[in-house]
C-alpha cells in the first residue's frame, strides 16, 4: 500500500501513517481533478481581481493549475485528498507562491463546489442520454403505431394496445426523469465557494466574481449551512435512482416478453448473451443487468441519507463518505441509460404473437361492453351481459371473437350488429379515442410529447456550463 504523504499543510503533523491512510479521500477523489482545477482558477482569478494576490504570482499560480488539466489523476501524489494533492504540485512547482492559492477558502467550501460542480456535469450528460433514450423511443413508437398486443394489469392480459402506446408510456416515465434532472440544475445552481470553512472570511473577497466565472445563478446565503450541505447530491441519487427504477422496470418487461411464455418478441443477435452449457439459450441478460444494476442506484442514495442523518450543523469529516455512492452514481446512470436505448432498439416485437395474444383472452371483451353501453344499456348490465358471453365461449371451446350474434343476443336482444363488430380485438385499438388512451390520435399526441421533452433534455443539457468550457474562458479570464 502507498504511503499518504506528510500533509503539513492540512495542519496533520505526526499523525500515525495508518490513520493519515485511512482518512485520504484522495482514491476517490481523483475523479475530482478536473471539477477541483476549474473551481481553483476561478478562484485564483477571484484573488488576483480583489488585490489579495498579486497579478504575477497568480500568473504563475495560473500556469502550473493549466499544466495540471493534462496530468493523469491516477499519477497525482499521494496526499490526503486531491486538494492537497493539487497544493502539493504547486509549491512543489512555485514553493511558497504555490501557498497563496487557498487564501480565503477552506477544503470545506471547495469540496461543495468540486461537487456541485460534478453533479452539474453529470446532469448535463445523463439529459443528453435522455434525450437520446426519448428520440428513439418516440423514432420507435411511430413505426409501431400497427402492432397490437395485450397490455397487463396484475401481469393477467388486459386490454388491447399498440405497441406504440407502450412505448410511449415507457418515455412518460423517462421525459419525468428530465424534469427530476432540470431540478437538480437548479439546486446545484448556488456557488458554495467563499464562505471559508464556517463563517466566512476577513479578507477583501468579492463572491459574485467567482459566482459569474462559474456560471451559477447564485450564492449560497449561509457559510455554516453550505459547507455541511449535500442536498444537490441527494436530489441527484435520489433522481438517478428513480430513473433507474423505471429503466429497471422497463427491463423486467422485455425479460418477460421474451420468454416462451410470452413470446411477444425476440432479442436480436446483437444483444442476446448464451449459455456455457445450454447450446440453445438466447438469454437476456443485458436486460437483467439494467435491473440489476438500478439496485446499486438505490443503494447509493439510501448510503448518502444515512451519510447525512445525524450530522451536526456545519461540515464533518462524514460528510467524506459521500464520495462513493456520489461518484459511482453519474455514470451508473449514464451506462444504463445507454444499454436500454441499445437494448430496446434490438428487440423485434412479432405482430402475429401478439394478435394471438390478444385473441386468445378475450382482451377485447371491455370494447364490447363499452359498444353496448352506447347502445343505452347501462354499463353494469353490459358488463354482465359480456361477461356470460366470456364464459359461454369458453364453454363452447370457442375463442370470443368468433361468437355468435345469436349466442350474444340469447343473453340481451340489444347485441345488435354494430355491437358485435368490438368482438374483432383488431379494432379495439382504434376504438379510443380519450387523451392518454391507446387510440391513435392520443398515441401520436403522446409521441409528439416524447419528441418535445427530448428536445427539451437537449438544451437544458447545452445550457450546463461545461468543465472543459471553463477551463477554457478561465486560462484567458483577465486576472
Ligand atoms: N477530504 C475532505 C472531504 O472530502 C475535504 C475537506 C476536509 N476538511 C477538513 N476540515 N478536514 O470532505
Amino acid at each position: 500500500m502507498s504511503v499518504v504523504a506528510k500533509t503539513d499543510a492540512a495542519g496533520e503533523r505526526g499523525l500515525l501513517p495508518e490513520v493519515l491512510a485511512f482518512s485520504s479521500s484522495l482514491p476517490l477523489d481523483r475523479q475530482l481533478l478536473r471539477e477541483d482545477l476549474v473551481g481553483s482558477l476561478a478562484h485564483l482569478t477571484m484573488l488576483s481581481r480583489s488585490r489579495i494576490v498579486p497579478r504575477d504570482a497568480a500568473q504563475l499560480i495560473r500556469a502550473e493549475l493549466v499544466k495540471l488539466w493534462s496530468v493523469d489523476p491516477q499519477q497525482l501524489p499521494e496526499e490526503e485528498d486531491v486538494h492537497m494533492a493539487v497544493e502539493a504540485m504547486l509549491t512543489q512547482a512555485l514553493g511558497e507562491t504555490g501557498g497563496m492559492l487557498h487564501t480565503a477558502r477552506s477544503r470545506n467550501d471547495q469540496i461543495a463546489l468540486d461537487l456541485k460542480l460534478h453533479v452539474r456535469e453529470q446532469c448535463a450528460a445523463a439529459l443528453i442520454e435522455l434525450s437520446a433514450l426519448l428520440k428513439m423511443l418516440a423514432t420507435r413508437a411511430l413505426a409501431e403505431q400497427e402492432t397490437y398486443l395485450p397490455s397487463y394489469t396484475h401481469r393477467q392480459r388486459a386490454q388491447p394496445i399498440s405497441l406504440a402506446y407502450l412505448l410511449t408510456a415507457y418515455g412518460a416515465m423517462f421525459a419525468r426523469d428530465v424534469e427530476a434532472l432540470q431540478f437538480v440544475l437548479q439546486t446545484c445552481d448556488a456557488l458554495p465557494l467563499g464562505v471559508g470553512a464556517i463563517a466566512g472570511t476577513s479578507l477583501p473577497t468579492d463572491r459574485a466574481i467567482t459566482q459569474q466565472l462559474l456560471q451559477f445563478a447564485q450564492l449560497t446565503s449561509n457559510g455554516l449551512d453550505t459547507v455541511g450541505d449535500r442536498d444537490f447530491a441527494l436530489d441527484f441519487a435520489y433522481a438517478a435512482a428513480r430513473s433507474l427504477l423505471h429503466a429497471s422496470r422497463v427491463a423486467t418487461d422485455l425479460v418477460d416478453f421474451t420468454t416462451a411464455e410470452f413470446g411477444l418478441a425476440r432479442l436480436d443477435g446483437e444483444i442476446a448473451c448464451g449459455s456455457s452449457m445450454m447450446p440453445q439459450k438466447r438469454n437476456p441478460d443485458l436486460f437483467e443487468l439494467i435491473r440489476g444494476k438500478s439496485g446499486r442506484a438505490i443503494g447509493n442514495l439510501t448510503g448518502l441519507l444515512v451519510t447525512m442523518k445525524g450530522l451536526p450543523g456545519g461540515y464533518n469529516r462524514d460528510l467524506q463518505e459521500d464520495r462513493q455512492p456520489l461518484l459511482e452514481t453519474g455514470p451508473l446512470l449514464l451506462s444504463v441509460l445507454r444499454m436500454l436505448r441499445l437494448g430496446l432498439e434490438r428487440a423485434h416485437f412479432s405482430r402475429e404473437r401478439g394478435l394471438q395474444a390478444l385473441a386468445s383472452d378475450a382482451t377485447q371483451a371491455t370494447d364490447v361492453a363499452e359498444a353496448l353501453a352506447m347502445k343505452g344499456v347501462p354499463f353494469r348490465t353490459a358488463y354482465q351481459a359480456v361477461g356470460t358471453l366470456v364464459r359461454k365461449c369458453q364453454k363452447a371451446g370457442i375463442p370470443f371473437a368468433q361468437a355468435t350474434a345469436a349466442m350474444a343476443r340469447e343473453i340481451d336482444p340489444r347485441f345488435d350488429d354494430e355491437v358485435l363488430q368490438a368482438l374483432d380485438p383488431r379494432t379495439s385499438v382504434g376504438r379510443k379515442r380519450n387523451a392518454g388512451g391507446t387510440g391513435p390520435a392520443a398515441v401520436l399526441n403522446q409521441i409528439e410529447g416524447l419528441q418535445t421533452a427530448a428536445a427539451v433534455a437537449a438544451e437544458a443539457a447545452a445550457r450546463v456550463p461545461r468543465l472543459a468550457q471553463l477551463f477554457e474562458q478561465l486560462q484567458e479570464a483577465a486576472l
